[in-house]
């Protein structure tokens, strides 16, 4: 069933765990998402970069994944990422998205404000829940580079939240996007003054350079949900390196491709193994 953010971060929040955001980066591995919650009895928010949504289509990728979340029995919130374009939000929203996000971190703060407020007016007329950004993270996603990292303050947090009524604010506190070589350092002192200051479930941009061993720190500390992308991306490519190599031209592409959804499945596995606090949770 597509369900809202909003709900699924309420379960988050009440049971102390972190629901998974995933990336979508092409057709192909969507039925892995599935299998993953499903086997792990977990509720996964899907989320949508602009490139996807450009390549698929809005249309295409609600259809496809209320067909899975419907056969597959599976809680799914299915979420656009970082995106400033108004008029492309709104489509999402109109589309059957069931959680958007507006990406304002690079704006001035009132400026930020009045756009965020904009869409939230627009998506909670829909039911549609909202995430905003305040402080700016760093790093290149989906070949979108954010060169100036900026830790988020608590005050500012405390102040967009209370202005915008937003249902998820993604925070900056050391993570950034595309760490996958490295891992990433985290100012859990900002992280907890955020906490403090701020009411609304918190988001971790970056959840690829997050360790493992930090994620029960996080959660204490108010994240809710992580959101994971350039690891699925990475594996896919590495797998795929090796299928196509290895494969003769009159082989079925389909069978080049299983490996790489597979591995897809496996790591979404391990990523929602985690962020329950090392328990599989029931739906
Ligand atoms: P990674 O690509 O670093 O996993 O981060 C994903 C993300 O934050 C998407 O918004």
């Amino acid at each position: 069933m597509l369900v809202t953010l909003k709900e699924l971060l309420e379960d988050a929040q009440k049971k102390k765990y972190a629901i998974g955001s995933f990336n979508l980066h092409n057709m192909e591995m969507l039925p892995s998402f599935f299998e993953a919650a499903k086997e792990t009895k977990t509720p996964i928010s899907i989320q949508i970069s602009n490139g996807t949504a450009k390549y698929i289509g809005l249309d295409l990728i609600v259809s496809m994944t209320r067909t899975l979340a419907e056969r597959e029995n599976v809680k799914v919130a299915l979420h656009l990422d970082h995106n400033s374009d108004l008029d492309f939000i709104k489509k999402a929203v109109d589309a059957g998205f069931t959680s958007v996000m507006f990406d304002g971190a690079h704006l001035p703060l009132e400026e930020n404000i009045r756009l965020t407020k904009d869409i939230v007016q627009y998506a909670h007329k829909q039911g549609v829940s909202v995430e905003a950004e305040v402080g700016a993270i760093g790093g290149t996603e989906d070949g979108v580079s954010v060169e100036h990292s900026n830790h988020t303050d608590p005050e500012e947090a405390a102040y967009f939240y209370k202005e915008t009524n937003v249902d998820a604010l993604a925070v900056s506190f050391g993570s950034a996007h595309g760490q996958y070589r490295s891992k990433a350092a985290l100012d859990f002192d900002v992280l907890h003054k955020i906490y403090e200051a701020v009411d609304a479930p918190l988001v971790l941009h970056g959840g690829t350079g997050v360790s493992y061993d930090d994620i029960g720190v996080l959660i204490e500390n108010g994240i809710s949900k992580i959101n994971i992308g350039t690891i699925l991306n990475v594996t896919y490519i590495e797998k795929g390196k090796e299928t196509f190599s290895e494969s003769s031209l009159d082989n079925s592409l389909r069978n080049l491709l299983i490996p790489c959804n597979d591995k897809v499945k496996e790591i979404i596995k391990e990523k929602i193994y985690h962020f329950n606090n090392n328990r599989a949770l029931a739906n």
